[in-house]
């Protein structure tokens, strides 16, 4: 679990506003639910035998309730969009969400145990043009966000009768081989098979990798509903690859499925930037009155934040309010309260310091204009406005501060590197 300090969270704050602009286009709004549900809810969507419920949660208990601080974010929105019958005031909704997620996953480049996620959901359209239009929108996302090296694989698990085919197939191949796997994966032959796929002990990669690929037993629906997404995502030239691979590893999933990964290596076995697919049985078994097809996805931050650019043009104050004498601090506190009122924004140094040492200050920060309040000032009711990138000062009329100020700023800043290192 990390902190974030101020200068990381500018990139924080880009990101999370690139992301809210780019979705808003596309129609989602924000849902934000608790970060607490009934630890029942995510053990019956994301199902039993996932390392997340299985390892992973953070789970108590308090006056009789057991709860469970969020794995993830489907099953919390999944369960607010039953709970506020939102089915039955219109047919389909976009909802995205942003914040912290908690698995006690074993701690790696790329994977933490307070993590954050920005994620959409789709409640109501069947699809395949709005999977098409997901995974097209991730793929701007990321390249928005300057993500270069990537792509995206695409699979589909089907739905009821394929899973059931599937469930078959897996176990008449694992079967002969039951001793070889892993304890885990013994006992998920019986209970679940399919999550034998995503197991990362030795010995269950081992057997998996000549197992059967979901794509041979698809239902002949799943298999047209497969093909539109690919027609869609060609027509939209989108980079993807089929992955009969990729399962995933949360149980809710139904016909399509896909994880954008990064290509450079940077981030290990940790490459997937996102991943989603569809869960059109989710909304129904969590009571609603009519069933509800589902998709969404969730973007890991870290992740992103970790392969993009680090650098940010470093931003300063556009005033620094230097106040040279104890007496003309108080009158300072006044000239910024106002100049903030005028929607600017400006610090003032009111630890009675030297002029040298504020100028220093006001630097080694990036402000624009250093105002130097002194005795003479307080004496005509002016203020030494210093551009600190043009090394020129002139006094100007404390009455037209906020004015002059917002003149001057309006002229192009001085590239930091030319400035002078120290005031004077
Ligand atoms: P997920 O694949 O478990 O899916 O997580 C989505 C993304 O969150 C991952 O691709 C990764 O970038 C990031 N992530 C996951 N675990 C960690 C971790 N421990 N540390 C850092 N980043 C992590 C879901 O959570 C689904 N709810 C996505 C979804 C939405 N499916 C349908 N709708």
């Amino acid at each position: 679990m990390k902190d974030i300090l101020p200068e990381q969270a500018i990139r924080w704050q880009r990101l999370e506003q690139t992301f809210r602009t780019l979705v808003a286009r596309h129609g989602y709004g924000e849902v934000r639910t608790p970060l607490l549900e009934p630890t029942e809810l995510f053990v019956r969507e994301i199902g039993e035998d996932t390392d997340v419920v299985s390892k992973e949660m953070y789970s108590f208990e308090r006056h009789e309730d057991r709860l469970t601080v969020r794995p993830e974010g489907t099953a919390s929105a999944a369960r607010a969009y039953v709970q506020h019958a939102v089915a039955a005031v219109e047919p389909v909704s976009r909802w995205y969400y942003l914040g912290p997620m908690f698995r006690a996953e074993r701690p790696a480049k790329g994977r933490y145990r307070q993590f954050h996620q920005a994620g959409c959901e789709i409640y109501g359209d069947p699809g395949p043009a709005c999977d098409a239009e997901m995974i097209d929108m991730c793929a701007e996302l990321v390249r928005t966000l300057g993500v270069k090296d990537f792509v995206i694989h695409v699979n589909s698990i089907g739905s009821g009768p394929t899973r059931t085919r599937y469930r078959e197939a897996l176990q008449a191949f694992f079967e002969p081989n039951r001793a070889a796997l892993s304890e885990d994966s013994q006992r998920r032959l019986t209970t679940n098979p399919l999550r034998i796929l995503d197991s990362k002990d030795p010995r269950d990669l081992e057997l998996s990798a000549g197992a059967p690929s979901v794509v041979d037993v698809l239902a002949d629906d799943d298999a047209a509903h497969f093909d539109a997404l690919r027609r869609h995502l060609d027509r939209l030239a989108v980079p993807y690859v089929v992955d009969p691979r990729l399962v995933r590893g949360l149980d809710y999933y139904t016909r399509t499925l896909f994880e954008l990964k990064i290509t450079t290596g940077e981030l290990g076995a940790q490459d997937a930037l996102l991943g989603g697919g569809r869960y059109d049985n989710m909304i129904g078994n969590l009571g609603s009155k009519k069933p509800v097809p589902a998709i969404g996805f969730a973007m890991g931050i870290e992740r992103v934040l970790e392969v993009t650019a680090r650098e940010e043009p470093k931003v300063g104050p556009a005033c620094y309010l230097a106040p040279m004498s104890a007496d003309a601090i108080g009158p300072a506190l006044v000239l910024a309260k106002r100049l903030r009122e005028g929607g600017l924004w400006c610090e003032v140094d009111g630890r009675g310091l030297s002029l040298k040492a504020m100028l220093r200050r006001a630097n080694s920060m990036d402000a624009r204009l250093a105002l130097l309040l002194g005795a003479d000032e307080l004496a005509n009711g002016t203020v030494t406005v210093k551009d600190l990138g043009r090394h020129e000062q002139d006094r100007v009329d404390q009455t037209k501060l906020a004015e002059e100020v917002a003149r001057r700023l309006a002229l192009p800043t001085v590239p930091v590197s030319e400035k002078a290192s120290e005031g004077g």
